[in-house]
């Protein structure tokens, strides 16, 4: 078998031939759909005439093949591996195909599947070929109209993109939908749902006086956990219009919720669907934070409908174009109904643990990559969230009015087209004035830029010098990098006033919070007329996606943490702090040392827990260690066992020296009122339920029982997990198995929560979890195709429990390569996601390198999906 060749960004071409409107009928049956294809085609005007008719298909039995009318002769056109060449054509025509598909077997989830009985597809990206012979490329927009043909109880419900037109009765019990969506898309947008399926309907009417008819689609046993999501749905709307002035364009938009699926969710034009996971919600089966996951989900496909759908990408080297734009869409939106700072906060740690780590590692990639093997592998959390972080910049560089001017010159000037980067770039420069050339780097340069910075406070002339150095480290295929333009906000915090002092740069007064621009390699920035002594504080609110090193004393940090001005700097000088303590910690347990406990981090908690100072939100958020996972991330080798017991001692440290502290602010945020997934509660309850992570730390008895009492009071599902989790990864196993087994028998009808039941379990840093991990396996609840039970089960092992993931028996890794040799052949996508831990071999020892390696080479061997053999020939080059 060749071996899969990548394609590059350089080789970009409009297409030969366009699809003006699409025409498609599907008579449904599990093991044998029949797909008919009325495609109507033109020449690309910027294309020779003459050219063959290449389209995409795959895992298609094609029945009939015709153009206007005509069918082809066996000569006249030719199948491959990926698709069907047509050798001469018309400069239009109509092209005729039927094909037979088998939804019932498609367990890789990418066209249409069936899930839990239902029909659904997901065609992003590469998807429609699976379904029917076409141009499956985004730059290719083709109005819809589309038949479902169904069984008329089975399937009651059939629907499609835009608006139903058509439905009647036929022969045989079957019954058909006609929907046309008059807005020309690519066909990675399409989607069709047929199940037997309950709706909520609710309404809402546009700035323009558009009536829009909401619907979302579920089981009937889940009609009542679509409360949030409607909700949702309707906040996101209104503050689309208020925000970005757009409004929504068809009279009826939909989601569906559905088992099986390998994302979050898909933004189809006017049918979204979701995984259940990301849209369904209720007190008692859903926490707090999957609350606001599924909000900022339901925004997020939302905002698609714009940024993706109305506008779209010229090719998949674009993705971030609408990924990272969308992604810093709905983290606004969820700033604007949520506590802005904790939603910073959050973002940030996670960009910080696992975007970081990605970007170290050996898929790196630029926020546009250059060339790929498979797609389906670059829906990463740099395409995602370091987009994100890159429009952000953009915004805070050219200022909100003019990036709100340059948003709505970009969606008025390519309204229905399929763009790029540049364009929407090119906006921003056109409405601000400034030139963002050097920017541009953002996108092509793979790796986390380092800035080594230091200052010093000259007392005779009342001065502060910043000199500011940056460097990004090599990443595969890019050896030699250019200097980046990163935006610094930042404050001079006067030691004696602990107030920001007033900013005067170059002779300008800049006030005192103030941004400055590293351009060139290294810089100097001396700031005047600073009247005392400051203690820098840099990077406010994260305000670029790099590392920064200053030699900050601890003193200096624990001023910070209790007087920044920036409440995401106050934050990250505490976890700054914590982090040196932790480096003295894991050093002393590598040596073998006994452990101290630095007095300092001690008093920085107390000075949190008593002033209470801060909105409850950002004191949970302060009260939190770093996580085992982001300590790692900052050890040049990375020592499981020395991080975790380096942590728990912090933990366990700080729960013995300020119990009555926390037994105190458990005690005052205790409520009994009904749930709500409101900011106010949901900072009072993340608040309790820190301190009650540090009562049971120490296994204090008094907190044992409050966990017991709470996960007995079954108040709601945030309170309950917590609890639970807290019970289970205690080592009082006579607590922990009872809980599960009353938790388990009491949700093992409701697949979300078996979920969480299986993550706390395999997250237990005790030596059984993976034992636990294989006993699961077997579960009836669990399920190798079904993505979430995948990603509850190994994925939560693997990512959020090192010490028994890198076993130094290596069963940690082999039990991950069994996983993911079995999955290669079911579902490609998600195997290739699962491996990602074994990629990571350089950060460890010796030891846990070779074993890593080993299991990567067994993978190897393997026939495998392109999507596996890429990431395995990255991690092994
Ligand atoms: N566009 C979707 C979203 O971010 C994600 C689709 C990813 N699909 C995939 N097969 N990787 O909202
Ligand atoms: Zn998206």
């Amino acid at each position: 078998m060749s071996e899969p060749q990548p394609i590059h960004l350089s080789d970009y071409r409009p297409p030969a031939y366009r699809v003006t409107h699409t025409e498609l009928t599907f008579d449904l049956a599990p093991s044998a759909t029949r797909v008919k294809a009325r495609l109507h085609v033109e020449r690309h005007p910027e294309r020779q005439a003459g050219e063959p008719l290449m389209l995409d298909g795959e895992q298609l039995a094609l029945k009939a093949i015709a153009i206007d009318g005509q069918p082809l002769g066996e000569d006249e056109y030719a199948l491959t591996e990926g698709g069907l060449t047509v050798h001469r054509v018309p400069e239009a025509f109509r092209l005729d195909t039927e094909v037979e598909i088998a939804p019932e077997a498609n367990t890789a989830l990418e066209g249409l599947y069936q899930s839990n009985g239902m029909y659904c597809t997901q065609c992003e990206a590469e998807g429609f070929r699976r379904i029917t012979f076409y141009p499956d490329r985004p730059d290719v927009m083709a109005t819809f109209s589309t038949t479902v043909i169904g069984d008329a109880e089975r399937e009651p419900v059939l629907l499609s993109n835009g608006n139903p037109v058509e439905r009647g009765e036929l022969p045989g019990g079957r019954h058909f939908v006609t929907w046309e969506d008059p807005y020309p898309k690519p066909c990675y947008l399409f989607a069709l749902v047929a199940g037997d399926l309950k709706k909520v309907e609710d309404s809402v009417t546009t700035r323009s006086g558009r009536d829009v008819t909401l619907q979302i689609w579920v089981e009937e046993e889940n009609l009542d956990k679509t409360d949030h999501a409607m909700a949702s749905l309707k906040r996101a709307m209104r503050w689309d219009e208020k925000t970005y002035g757009r409004e929504y364009d068809l009279d009826l938009f939909m989601i569906v919720a559905v088992n099986d699926f390998n994302m979050g969710a898909m933004e189809n034009k006017g049918l979204n669907i979701f995984n259940s996971a990301a849209v369904l919600t209720h007190p008692h089966t859903a926490t707090d934070a999957a609350f606001q996951r599924v909000e900022g989900i339901v925004a997020h496909e939302y905002f698609h409908n714009w940024s993706g759908n109305r506008v779209t990408c010229r090719d998949w080297f674009q993705l971030s174009l609408k990924e990272g734009f969308t992604v810093f869409r709905d983290q606004c939106f969820s700033a604007d109904t949520n506590s802005a700072p904790v939603k910073r906060i959050e973002e940030v740690a996670f960009f910080r643990t696992a975007q970081f780590a990605e970007d170290a590692g050996p898929t790196a990639h630029p926020v546009r990559p250059d060339h790929y093997i498979e797609i389906g592998n670059f829906y990463t959390l740099t395409i995602y969230e370091k987009g994100a972080e890159i429009v952000r910049m953009l915004c805070n560089l050219v200022g909100w009015e003019a990036f709100r001017r340059g948003s709505d010159r970009y969606f008025e000037r390519f309204d229905g087209q399929a763009v790029t980067i540049e364009d929407f770039v090119g906006c921003m420069a056109e409405a601000s004035g400034l030139d963002l050339t050097q920017f541009m780097r953002w996108y092509s340069q793979a790796g986390t830029p380092e800035i080594d910075a230091h200052g010093e406070y000259d007392y005779a002339n009342a001065a502060y010098r910043l000199v500011l150095r940056q460097r990004t480290p090599a990443t595969p295929g890019q050896p030699d990098k250019q200097p980046l333009h990163i935006p610094i906000r930042l404050g001079l915090v006067g030691t004696k006033s602990r107030r920001d002092l007033a900013l005067t740069l170059d002779g300008e007064a800049l006030g005192s919070d103030a941004v400055i621009h590293l351009c060139d390699e290294e810089q100097e920035f001396l700031f005047t007329d600073v009247s005392e002594a400051p203690v820098p504080s840099l990077l406010r609110g994260f305000s670029a996606p790099v590392k920064l090193h200053f030699p900050y004393a601890r003193e200096d940090l624990a001023f910070l943490q209790a007087h920044d001005s920036d409440g995401f700097n106050r934050w990250d000088a505490g976890q700054r702090l914590a982090l040196l303590a932790l480096d003295d910690l894991i050093a002393a347990h590598r040596n073998g040392v006994e452990k101290v406990m630095d007095p300092r981090v001690v008093e920085a908690f107390r000075g949190l827990l008593t002033l209470e100072a801060d909105d409850k939100a950002v004191l949970a958020e302060m009260l939190t260690l770093p996580s085992e996972a982001y300590i790692a991330e900052q050890q040049p080798l990375v020592d499981v066992d020395a991080i975790h017991a380096a942590r728990t001692f912090v933990k366990q440290s700080l729960a013995m020296a300020l119990r009555d502290d926390f037994l105190r602010v458990f005690e005052a945020n205790q409520s009994e009122a009904p749930y709500s997934p409101e900011p106010e509660q949901i900072a009072t309850r993340s608040l309790k339920n820190v301190a009650l992570s540090y009562l049971v730390s120490i296994e204090d008895e008094a907190g044992i029982a409050l966990a017991r009492e709470q996960f007995e009071a079954d108040h709601n599902m945030t309170d309950v997990r917590q609890a639970l989790t807290l019970l289970v990864h205690s080592s009082r196993e006579d607590l922990a198995d009872p809980a599960l087994r009353v938790f388990g028998e009491k949700w093992a009808h409701d697949p979300l929560v078996m979920d969480q039941w299986f993550s706390i379990q395999v997250t237990r840093p005790h030596s059984d979890a993976l034992d636990r991990v294989k006993f699961l396996m077997d579960h009836p609840a669990f399920s190798l195709t079904n993505p979430n039970k995948v990603r509850a089960l190994i994925g939560a092992f693997t990512g959020q429990n090192p010490v028994n993931f890198h076993r130094l028996d290596g069963e940690g890794y082999r039990l991950l390569a069994d996983t993911v040799i079995e999955l290669n052949r079911l579902n490609p996508e998600i195997a290739a996601r699962l491996v990602t831990p074994l990629t990571r071999w350089a950060r460890f020892d010796e030891t846990r390198q070779a074993l890593m390696k080993a299991e990567l080479e067994r993978i190897r061997a393997e026939t495998l999906s392109p999507n596996v053999y890429e990431v395995v020939e990255k991690a092994l080059a």
